[in-house]
């Protein structure tokens, strides 16, 4: 990834920025309404219960909230939220010290949960259903497990893929839900909200031309406006406003539909070096010089969801649109 790129891109996230952004209740929360109520229902529940919630499996692309409703979800339960996520987690102890030092009602949040290893995911899968755990003790000829009752916490999984999680474990959360790509009105409400915090003063269209190209994403909303704040505060001095926003957008290479310089890549790449496809997934990685993981989980999920890519078992194809878009005629197949 380029340094271009980088500021606005997903997986970057500015952690400064993440932690004073992130809006700490559901009110605050913008967007994914369906989620949200499901979450709400959730928590009433449980609480009218006295009880700890069930385990809850947030899923979907980059920056669209997972980490933030893990926070909320605590926040609304009363619960001390512990963070962790699947590579850090690297043997059976890390995760048994974690779990019996959870108090009840804790929430244990494991971020990236697809990238647990596969010995350890079994070791969840116990203290998930019948909250406990087998520790060994010993080693050699007095090598005995002992079985360690838990607390009742609750697990909350958040994964950008949710395709790799192995069912045993999906089956093991109560709830699964999965975020979609924000739109615009709701990402103006976010750059909105976000402008009041960094206390930059920007217009209604100032805020729906940062909302349109943010690729349906609070976190890239965010980053944005970071930018059009700066770009603001150095050339126009004034107001956010459409043509600055606009003006500020253009420097960074990102067009009306907010595609990136990547975006471009991928589409013009799938075009004239493949001939519209289908092209393998790590053919075109190497193409337009990006990891297959992260073309897949950062850069294709928004492109097929605006209809310009689609996924075959063959490879990836251009669409009709793309040919528009880059003013090409269609070609008779
Ligand atoms: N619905 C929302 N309303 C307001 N701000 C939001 C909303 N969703 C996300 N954000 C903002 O976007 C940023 C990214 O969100 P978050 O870190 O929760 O994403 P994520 O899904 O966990 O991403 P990743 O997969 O990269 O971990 C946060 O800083 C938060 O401020
Ligand atoms: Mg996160």
């Amino acid at each position: 990834m380029n340094s271009e790129t980088l500021s606005i891109t997903p997986d970057a996230p500015n952690a400064f920025l993440d932690v004073s952004l992130r809006p700490p209740m559901f009110e605050e929360f913008t967007g994914q309404a369906r989620t949200l109520e499901r979450l709400q229902l959730l928590v009433e529940a449980a609480t009218q219960r006295g009880e700890p919630l069930q385990h809850i499996l947030l899923s979907g692309p980059p920056g669209l909230g997972k980490t933030t409703l893990a926070h909320i979800l605590g926040h609304a339960m009363g619960a001390e939220v512990k963070t962790t996520s699947g590579p850090a987690i690297e043997k059976a102890g890390d995760l048994a010290g974690l779990l019996t030092t959870m108090p009840q009602g804790g929430i244990l949040f494991i971020d990236e949960i697809h990238r647990l290893q596969p010995v350890i995911e079994e070791y969840l899968y116990p203290a998930m259903e019948d909250y406990c755990v087998d520790i060994m003790i010993d080693q050699g000829p007095n090598a005995r497990s002992v079985r360690l009752n838990l607390a009742r916490f609750t697990l909350i999984g958040a994964t950008t893929r949710a395709g790799m999680i192995s069912s045993p474990l999906r089956s093991r959360f109560g709830m699964n839900c999965r975020l979609d790509y924000y739109q615009s009105e709701e990402l103006q409400k976010i750059v909105q909200r976000t402008a009041k915090l960094l206390g930059v003063t920007i217009d209604e269209e100032g805020s729906l031309e940062i909302a349109r190209r943010s690729r349906g994403t609070p976190r890239i909303a965010n980053n944005l406006l970071r930018w059009v704040r700066d770009y603001a505060q150095v050339r126009t001095h004034s107001v956010v406003d459409k043509a600055s926003a606009s003006n500020a957008l253009a420097m960074l290479e990102i067009d009306e539909e907010g595609f990136d310089e990547m975006d471009k890549r991928i589409l013009e790449g799938i075009i004239y070096k493949f001939g519209g496809g289908p092209v393998g997934l790590h053919s075109l990685a190497v193409a337009v010089g990006e990891e297959p993981g992260t073309l897949e989980e950062v850069h294709e999920p928004y492109l097929i969801m605006q209809g310009y890519l689609q996924r075959t078992p063959q490879g990836r194809i251009a669409t009709a649109k793309v040919y528009q878009k880059l003013g090409l005629p269609m070609p008779k197949k």
